[in-house]
């Protein structure tokens, strides 16, 4: 190897008048393909490193499994706002069989649908894909990739529906859907997804329906379904025996009685509830929650009544309870 190095560093040197034999780590199989991809993104500067003279286990944006020698990791990801990347998702990634993580971030100006043949990628485990132009659905596909334990596809222009089928991804841990253009109602099929479920992170898109009460049967650490169009009873989503970290459902047109209903004691961290119809009361079960470090339940015009005193509910200042019929500390004193 140092003698190879010496060789190398030689041949720079002197403007190597003869080629330099070479063993490549890098599947010749792999290699042929990732020149397509490069070629079917129109040879861009940002792919500048891929070059057919050296081993492809050395180019960037790729890593080499170290005992298959094989591709595992193809990760797209700009580090400038402009990159000049532009185009779909070339057909060719398809023909990497050994993908397991495959990323594209910060892209805007790659567009176009999800490219169907990630259908064969079925290795894959992490799909993260955000910040880019990519529009059309979330495909049914996915749920053919059962080693997916991350589906990450936030802030792009994904519209229709969410599809029922992810539920029979068996690993999956995380669902990101975030800021997209998704419509359509959160699948009854969800509550089927194995225990305890992945989390659920749905927000900033036009979702719209009430939450399935199978949903009741999932107890993953984050659900975020804020800034949809959502209606109705959400409260299968609480009660004390879950370990639900992160609830999110602001910004929705939730409609149910907060009175009676209880917390995860223990794990609960963030509870926020703003901009809704939730009615009754703030019930003193939230007292107890013991980490409490975000809640709000501001603008649901009817949730009334005096604000229980204790535990952290005081941390939390006038803005976190306004535009409600609440009384008490933080607020003004209830009278009567
Ligand atoms: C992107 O690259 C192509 C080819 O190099 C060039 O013609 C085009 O002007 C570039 N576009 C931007 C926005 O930089
Ligand atoms: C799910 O993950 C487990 C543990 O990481 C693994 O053994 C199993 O093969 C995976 N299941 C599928 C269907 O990929
Ligand atoms: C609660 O939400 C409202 C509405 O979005 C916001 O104005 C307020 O600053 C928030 N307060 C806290 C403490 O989070």
């Amino acid at each position: 190897m140092g003698s190879m190095l010496m060789m190398l560093g030689l041949c720079v040197l002197l403007l190597c008048p003869f080629p330099v034999a070479f063993s490549e780590q890098c599947h010749p199989h792999d290699k042929k393909v990732l020149l397509q991809f490069k070629k079917e993104l129109n040879n861009p500067y940002f792919l500048a490193s891929w070059n057919p003279k050296e081993d492809c286990c050395t180019w960037y944006c790729v890593e080499c499994d170290d005992t298959t020698n094989r591709i595992y990791k193809l990760f797209l990801v700009s580090s400038f706002p402009d990159t000049n990347l532009s185009g779909q998702i070339p057909p060719s990634v398809g023909d990497l069989p050994y993908l397991e993580d495959l990323t594209f971030h910060k892209l805007p100006n790659l567009v176009g649908p999800i490219q169907p043949t990630i259908a064969k990628l079925t290795k894959l485990k992490y799909l993260i894909i955000t910040n880019t132009g990519i529009s059309g659905p979330v495909p049914d596909f996915l749920a053919q990739l059962k080693n997916l334990e991350l589906i990450k596809l936030s802030f792009n222009s994904l519209s229709g529906t969410i599809p029922t089928s992810l539920s029979q991804l068996p690993n999956l841990s995380s669902l990101q859907l975030d800021r997209n253009k998704l419509t359509g109602p959160i699948p009854a099929s969800f509550g089927s997804f194995k225990k305890p479920g992945p989390d659920l992170i749905l927000s900033h898109n036009q979702l719209s329906g009430p939450i399935p009460s199978s949903l009741g049967n999932l107890d993953p650490e984050r659900i975020d379904f804020s800034r949809n169009k959502l209606e109705g009873d959400a409260s299968v989503l609480f009660g004390s025996k879950k370990t639900t970290q992160i609830l999110d459902l602001s910004r929705n047109k939730f409609s149910f009685d907060l009175s009676h209903l209880t917390f995860p004691k223990k794990s609960l961290i963030w509870l926020d509830l703003n901009h809704n119809k939730i009615y009754g009361s703030i019930p003193a079960a939230l007292t107890k929650v013991e980490n409490l470090q975000h809640f709000n339940v501001s603008y649901n015009p009817q949730l009334s009544g005096q604000i229980p005193q204790g535990g952290e509910l005081q941390r939390f200042d006038q803005y976190a309870y306004f535009h409600t019929k609440l009384c008490g500390s933080p607020l003004p004193p209830c009278t009567k």
